[in-house]
């Protein structure tokens, strides 16, 4: 079974992929995780990305990287969202996570376009979302606990900003597939959320 897990920023697809991984003991990956990647090693080499989007889709990264909490930062995500724009770079990127999604037995990937890029044909496919000023919310309360100074006005507005060159950029841009069930956390705790996940990938692979 192939679980496709995708949405904004902070609407909590990281933690339900992670929940759902663990309930029906699969292997998961947190695609954002690889572009992340490929941002702080742009940003260490100095590459600029609008103009060397070549040498930035050759960019290799050991996978030890992957674990680096350096990775998690706001600064990170802004620069994947601006590199992952680039075809070359979702290029290279893209037969790592097919492999990863069709490896036997099944397994859960959370990201933007697993559910219309990645995977199209999984069994199961969410689109976690949360109202904008909920997820600021959440982040901010993340970023505070890790002692950044940052205002609830900047956080939205970065939210935003992402939101929109992640939705608007022409290759994989975010968008829900036609067959994904949608999950609203807005207003539900994260407990609730993942019961409800559970909830629906019972319904969803039970159909199909
Ligand atoms: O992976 P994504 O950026 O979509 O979100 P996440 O890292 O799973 O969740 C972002 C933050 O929202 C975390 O601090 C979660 O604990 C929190 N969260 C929440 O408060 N309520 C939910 N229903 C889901 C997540
Ligand atoms: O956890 P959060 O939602 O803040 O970010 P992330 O999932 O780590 O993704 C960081 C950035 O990578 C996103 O803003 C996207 O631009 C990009 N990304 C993507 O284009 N496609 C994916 N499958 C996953 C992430």
């Amino acid at each position: 079974m192939i679980i496709a897990v995708d949405g904004p920023a902070a609407s909590g697809k990281g933690t339900i992929a992670r929940a759902l991984a663990r309930h029906y003991g699969l292997p998961h990956l947190d695609t954002g995780l690889l572009y992340r990647a490929v941002a702080a090693t742009v940003l260490r080499e100095g590459l600029d990305p609008a103009v060397e989007a070549d040498a930035v889709a050759a960019c290799g990264f050991p996978d030890a990287l992957l674990d680096d909490p350096s990775l998690r930062t706001d600064e990170v995500g802004k620069a994947a969202s601006v590199v992952s724009a680039h075809p070359l770079v979702r290029a290279a990127l893209l037969q790592r996570q097919r492999r990863f999604a069709q490896q036997p037995g099944g397994a859960v990937l959370d990201g933007r376009d697993i559910g219309t890029v990645i995977a199209p044909d999984a069994q199961v496919k969410l689109f976690v979302k949360a109202t904008p000023t909920i997820r600021a919310q959440r982040r901010h309360l993340e970023l505070r606990k890790q002692g950044a100074n940052v205002s609830l006005d900047k956080v939205l507005a970065d939210i935003r900003a992402r939101d929109e060159r992640d939705s608007q950029r022409s290759t994989a841009p975010m968008r829900q597939a036609e067959d994904a069930a949608v999950l609203d956390t807005s207003f539900l705790s994260i407990d609730a959320a993942i019961q409800r996940a559970v909830a629906l990938v019972e319904e969803r692979s039970h159909d199909g």
